[in-house]
């Protein structure tokens, strides 16, 4: 059915006309968009209710709720004609269909994490489908599976397991609020990678909407497109409704630590030993290494403190025993270290002090926090010590940065290079986020730290992976490679997708090229067609 009240309708599209007549190229035809999701529309989800436009009192509000980068909300950011919050599966079926029809570009959002704003801006006319309010959590104990939908937060979907059983989780990300179709369309590592290798490897079926708006599941999308959706970026091959998810085992007790050495109290010598000896340590045990930046007096001086985060799927005294065997130099003791449920180590690892209540999963911001740039690597041979230093000079130098050292090895190293898109497997010691974040608006920051970020990934270039340079996906970092939204060049997208992909690009852009032959789904660093 359409609008109960004709003149609704026609109130709506006048206004809309208006914002036409500014944003839009000719070819995009944002009223017929509406008209065409309108004709759409069923009495039992109408569909006016889930779309904001910038007449709308709360678009603005909306639009901010799932920007996480303020470098991507400023005033000259580019914005959307619509936003679609879609609440049921036939409205996102209605925007792709509608927007394919009337020449708009869509850009779907989840969690709205992504490093770059890919998903909430684009330089042509486009609308945002909104994944946010499709975010149920089905979690199925007996199967030991749970459905996902991509509008749930990482946080919602550890609190809907714990709510049903403390003996199994889900190897995902560490930021409660990343969303999960984002992250699971790019991979998704977090602390139990070593056990259970990514997200993606323990994703056994989806639900995805197609470029001619078809619902399709694995069995009917076939294990060509299941696979490249898996890792290779779901943006490029239609919008995902849900993930089923296959749960893992874990102990009622698991085991967090963080130890904080700085280079005074030896943190040099300690990362150096650590980099050959945590990729070799149990599968059981995740050995981050996170260097930061710190005052050591009120004068401003400064140094730079490396936190060991340990996470062990097993008793404190066992993971006591085993680092003073393994990695003596560290001096892990008892009191370190705190037995908690598997739940609660996620929220210890979203930096929340021990016996913070565990629905701070649920916890939300409302609006971006701060402007920020994020680079990835992938390192394979061991870094020499005086690489060590000049980092820890570069990073006083750069001050608002820190490192996430991710220990590589177990079963990462047991999955072959092709079985899913992500082929950063066997052979790394460890991968490194390098992230840069600050407060200050001033553009003049912005540039500031955005060439100082980039010269410590220059800095590493002899250190690091080489033909290709690797980066993960879920990184996302424009730096590497990157096209026109109003158009996808094919050696462009070939620099950014043998650095995210490898040898898997060229089956990506085969599944490409027969899914969405005339390369609807896009963006920045998306799969183009052959
Ligand atoms: C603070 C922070 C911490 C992080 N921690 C981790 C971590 O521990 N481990 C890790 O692996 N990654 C981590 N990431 C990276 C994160 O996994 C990626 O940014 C991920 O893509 C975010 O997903 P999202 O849904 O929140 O983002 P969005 O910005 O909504 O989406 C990201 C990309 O996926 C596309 N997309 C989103 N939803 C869908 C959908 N339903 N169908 C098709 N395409 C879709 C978007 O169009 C965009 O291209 C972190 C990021 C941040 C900002
Ligand atoms: C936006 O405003 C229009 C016109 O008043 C209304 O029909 C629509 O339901 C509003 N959208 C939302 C999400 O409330
Ligand atoms: C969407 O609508 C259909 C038909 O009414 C219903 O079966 C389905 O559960 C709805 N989906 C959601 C996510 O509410
Ligand atoms: C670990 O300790 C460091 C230094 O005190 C702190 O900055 C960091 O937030 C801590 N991380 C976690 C996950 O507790």
């Amino acid at each position: 059915m359409k609008f109960r009240n004709p003149n609704v309708l026609l109130f709506i599209l006048s206004v809309l006309s208006i914002s036409v007549s500014w944003a839009t190229s000719a070819t995009a035809d944002f009223h017929g968009f509406l008209q065409c999701l309108t004709k759409r529309s069923h009495s039992a989800h109408p569909i006016q209710e889930t779309i904001y436009t910038p007449q709308n009192a709360s678009f603005q509000s909306v639009l901010v709720l799932h920007i996480n980068n303020r470098r991507f909300s400023t005033p000259t950011t580019p914005k959307p004609l619509a936003i679609i919050a879609a609440k049921n599966e036939s409205h996102v079926q209605a925007t792709v269909v509608c927007a394919k029809r009337h020449g708009l570009q869509i850009k779907i959002r989840s969690g709205g994490h992504d490093f770059e704003g890919l998903s909430y801006t684009s330089d042509v006319p486009f609308v945002i489908l909104d994944m946010f309010n499709l975010k149920s959590v089905d979690v199925n104990l007996a199967q030991k599976r749970a459905w996902v939908m991509s509008g749930a937060t990482l946080g919602e979907v550890y609190y809907a397991i714990a709510a049903k059983t403390k003996v199994y989780g889900f190897p995902a990300g560490i930021c409660p609020t990343v969303g999960a179709g984002g992250h699971f369309g790019g991979g998704g590592y977090g602390f139990m990678m070593r056990k259970y290798g990514l997200s993606v490897d323990n994703i056994v079926d989806a639900k995805i909407v197609t470029v001619k708006g078809t619902i399709l599941d694995r069995k009917s999308m076939g294990e060509d497109l299941f696979w490249a959706i898996r890792g290779g970026g779901g943006a490029s091959f239609g919008v995902i409704l849900s993930w089923k998810l296959k749960l893992v085992p874990v102990p009622a007790k698991v085991t967090v630590f963080n130890v904080t050495r700085t280079i005074e109290e030896g943190a040099t010598d300690l990362v150096y030993k650590w980099q050959t000896v945590a990729p070799k340590l149990p599968k059981e045990l995740f050995l981050r290494a996170m260097p930061q930046v710190k005052n050591i007096d009120t004068k401003g001086k400064k140094t730079v403190a490396v936190s060991f985060l340990g996470h062990f799927l097993g008793k404190s005294d066992k993971v006591v025993a085993l680092l003073n065997e393994r990695f003596p130099e560290l001096g892990l003791q008892r009191r370190d270290c705190h037995e908690v449920s598997w739940v609660e180590s996620t929220v210890f690892w979203a930096d929340n002090p021990i016996g913070t209540p565990i629905n701070v999963l649920l916890n939300k911001p409302t609006e971006p926090e701060t402007f920020y740039k994020g680079k990835s690597d992938y390192v394979k041979k061991p870094l020499p010590k005086h690489v060590f230093e000049s980092i820890w000079k570069k990073m006083i130098e750069i001050e608002n940065i820190w490192l996430d050292w991710n220990p590589y090895g177990g079963r990462m190293n047991e999955i072959s290079v092709s079985a899913t898109p992500y082929p950063h497997r066997a052979g790394n010691l460890f991968f490194a986020l390098y992230y840069s974040s600050w407060y200050d608006e001033g553009i003049e920051t912005t540039n500031k730290y955005l060439g100082l970020i980039r010269e410590l990934y220059e800095m590493m270039t002899p250190y690091v992976s080489e033909n290709p340079r690797e980066a993960f996906q879920n990184y996302r970092d424009l730096d590497i490679g990157a096209n026109q939204d109003s158009q996808t060049n094919f050696e462009t997208a070939k620099l950014y997708g043998k650095k995210y992909f490898k040898g898997n690009f060229d089956r990506l852009v085969r599944v490409k090229t027969k899914v969405d032959p005339h390369n609807f789904f896009k963006h920045k660093q998306s799969i183009p067609t052959l």
